[in-house]
């Protein structure tokens, strides 16, 4: 399934690990800075634009900063996060939204599906296999429902230009073999490309460690 992407699969338990030398949220969820962690958020915020969705689940919410950031957003909030550290601070900080102390793995809502699904920088390291943990999230989709979704990609052309080495500590995609599998799992593709989070940037899919995809959950 994954040919051209890197693929590790770390204990993610390790990865995110306490670490009480890490004072501030950005840290804890080993983004590289406050302005990386809230230009995701932005870039969500731009995407939805006026759209209503009546239930929202972020998978790997890590800290919680996305629900502050969105707190005016009057959409029933869902997180599952599988660090109990993490978890703790998110719950504390949002009182008002359901967050369970989980991994996605481990997370059955048979009947329970959502209208907006978010996975922000969750997949390069999601403690298991990445096709099984796509396949999973998609599912979780209701009809006509949208997913937001980051991760990194290994087409970035500074590996070639400046021959950069590729970061081993999480996986790199393909963008467009994790497409396939969200094609094969009946959604649509709107948008997707790369994304400079820091400049707040949307750029070619070359041009970017980082890409994204908005997709919708077709009615058949
Ligand atoms: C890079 S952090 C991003 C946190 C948050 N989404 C953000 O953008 O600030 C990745 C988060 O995903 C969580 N995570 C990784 N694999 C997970 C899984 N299988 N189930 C639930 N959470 C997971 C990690 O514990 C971590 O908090």
């Amino acid at each position: 399934m994954f040919k051209k992407s890197k693929i590790l699969t770390n204990d993610v338990t390790v990865v995110y690990k306490q670490d009480n030398k890490k004072k501030l949220n950005y840290q804890k969820v080993l983004w590289s800075s406050e302005s990386s962690m809230i230009g995701r958020f932005w870039l969500l915020k731009k995407l939805i634009k006026k759209k209503r969705f009546d239930t929202w689940l972020d998978v790997g919410c890590g800290t919680g900063d996305i629900f502050s950031y969105f707190s005016k957003n009057k959409i029933l909030k869902y997180g599952i996060e599988q660090s109990r550290y993490l978890y703790r601070l998110a719950k504390k900080e949002n009182p008002d939204v359901t967050i369970l102390n989980r991994s996605l793995n481990n997370f059955n809502r048979k009947d329970n599906k959502f209208s907006l699904v978010s996975c922000i920088g969750v997949l390069q390291n999601c403690g298991c296999a990445p096709a099984l943990f796509l396949n999973k999230i998609c599912k979780l989709i209701e009809k006509n429902g949208m997913l937001f979704l980051t991760s990194k990609n290994i087409n970035w052309n500074q590996f070639k230009i400046n021959s950069f080495e590729i970061n081993s500590n999480h996986s790199w995609f393909d963008i467009g073999e994790v497409k396939k599998i969200l094609l094969k799992n009946n959604l649509k593709i709107i948008k997707a490309g790369g994304f400079l989070p820091k400049k707040k940037k949307i750029t070619k899919i070359s041009e970017s460690h980082t890409f994204y995809i908005w997709a919708k959950k077709n009615e058949l």
